[in-house]
């Protein structure tokens, strides 16, 4: 099948690299300049694929990046994986959902199936995307084309094999759910169909959300076991040793990436415009939202013991990247440690070879992980666990240690 894939992103590529693997022919759209000249060069910017992944891809001619669908024949199938971040006042934004219908429009011909990937909240592909795009090309949905959502599930730097992981598919009636089921077959083993899209809509959030609220709980519970002289690290392994009806969620700095943060408010926005917004999700938020500010208040204690303040202390921040071995550094926690350290007279030094130095303003400056720098700052800040960090020439040069990740095991280490 001839398929677009519109949007390149740690959803989207391993998608189209899939479908082509898979035999179609996939048009791997991205309008990021830099990112189409990446894979134009065959050089990944996607912690899970690799530049040979994408010179395999090229040499069977059954990827082709560009920019937009002008100029190209209709595809069979249209996959839909650009971001789906909140606004100012944490509603969906759908700016770049409307953008890649925008495209779609301007190509699809009667027959296709269009799958929205991207996360939305349950009823947004039959009462927003459906409605815009009949609108921008005249074709109608369920008579010309089929609309399905097929939410990611994919975890970006977990060492999974993409195609194993179960793909739910929910389509806007019957036949869109059994297309969407035909294709996506032929590119996943476990697809699971769903009776609407609804059902799949819900079940993302559902699955994200559920994370979300344990995180909360496991922030709240830590924050106490601390208090009562208790490693909350290990209550989380004790009753992690139970084999059923429990699954292990650990305290931490707070909660980043595009999508947690993002789902809830996704949720929450569905539930209200039934008249039932979730007050447990609303205070998970409050829990997870001051996890940042925890994280200075300790640092500010264990440097008083210290001798010293916050102000006029130089903090090493282990840890750019919302979570350990990726690149993506969206929503990252440290930027609010680092904005609250600052504003208090600290200086903050980050380090993260996994992430490259971004474009905008930050409060810190990025260095490298060595003795000095370890040696030189007043504290260290354990927020990020890479793997590829020397936790043990850090041990042995930082002069104070606060780990956010349970990473150190010794009584000289302070854990969050
Ligand atoms: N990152 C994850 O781990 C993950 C996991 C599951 C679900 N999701 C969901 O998948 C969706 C995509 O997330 P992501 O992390 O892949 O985002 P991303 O920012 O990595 O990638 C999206 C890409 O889409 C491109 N884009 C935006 N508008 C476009 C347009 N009109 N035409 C062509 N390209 C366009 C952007 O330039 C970007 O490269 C979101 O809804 C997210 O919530 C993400």
């Amino acid at each position: 099948m001839r398929v677009a894939v519109i949007g390149q992103g740690y959803v989207g590529l391993p998608l189209a690299l899939a479908a082509a693997a898979a035999g179609h022919t996939v048009l791997a759209v991205e309008s990021d300049p830099n990112r189409l000249d990446s894979l134009a060069r065959c050089h990944s910017y996607i912690v899970d694929v690799s530049d040979e992944d994408l010179r395999e891809a090229a040499a069977s001619g059954r990827f082709i990046p560009v920019t937009d669908l002008r100029g190209q024949p209709a595809a069979d199938v249209y996959l839909i994986a650009v971001p789906t971040p909140i606004t100012e006042a944490d509603e969906p934004d759908f700016r770049f959902l409307d953008g890649a219908l925008a495209t779609v429009a301007g190509t699809a011909a009667p027959g296709a199936l269009i799958v929205v990937e991207s996360t939305v909240y349950p009823g947004a592909i039959r009462h927003h995307v459906a409605p815009l795009f009949e609108q921008l090309s005249g074709l109608q949905a369920g008579t010309d084309v089929r609309f399905a959502h097929s939410p990611e599930r994919i975890d970006p730097g977990r060492d999974a094999q993409y195609t194993e992981i179960p793909k739910l598919v929910g389509g806007l009636d019957e036949q869109a759910t059994a297309e969407a089921r035909a294709f996506y077959e032929t590119v996943f083993k476990h697809v699971v169909p769903v009776s609407s899209a609804e059902i799949a809509e819900f079940a993302k959030l559902f699955e994200n959300t559920f994370r979300y609220l344990n995180i909360a709980f496991a922030n709240e519970l830590g924050r106490a076991a601390r208090e009562m002289d208790v490693s909350f690290h290990e209550v989380v392994q004790a009753a992690a040793s139970k084999p059923y009806g429990f699954m292990p969620f650990s305290h931490g700095p707070g909660v980043g990436g595009h999508c947690l943060p993002n789902n809830i408010h996704y949720l929450n926005h569905a539930l209200r415009s039934v008249g039932r917004p979730s007050t447990l999700l609303s205070t998970a938020a409050q829990v997870n939202g001051a996890a940042p500010s925890y994280v200075v208040e300790r640092l500010e204690r264990s440097l008083e013991r210290s001798g010293m303040t916050v102000e006029g202390a130089t903090v090493l921040i282990l840890g750019l990247a919302y979570k350990p071995g990726v690149a993506d550094a969206r929503n990252s926690p440290t930027y609010d440690i680092s904005d609250a350290l600052v504003a208090r007279g600290a200086r903050v030094r980050v380090v993260d070879p996994h992430v490259p130095e971004g474009a905008g303003a930050v409060s810190f400056t990025r260095a490298e992980l060595t003795e000095m720098e370890c040696a030189d700052a007043d504290a260290v800040l354990v927020v990020t666990d890479h793997e590829d960090f020397d936790y043990a020439m850090v041990f042995q040069n930082a002069p104070l240690i606060l780990d956010c990740r349970g990473r150190f095991d010794s009584a000289k280490v302070e854990q969050l």
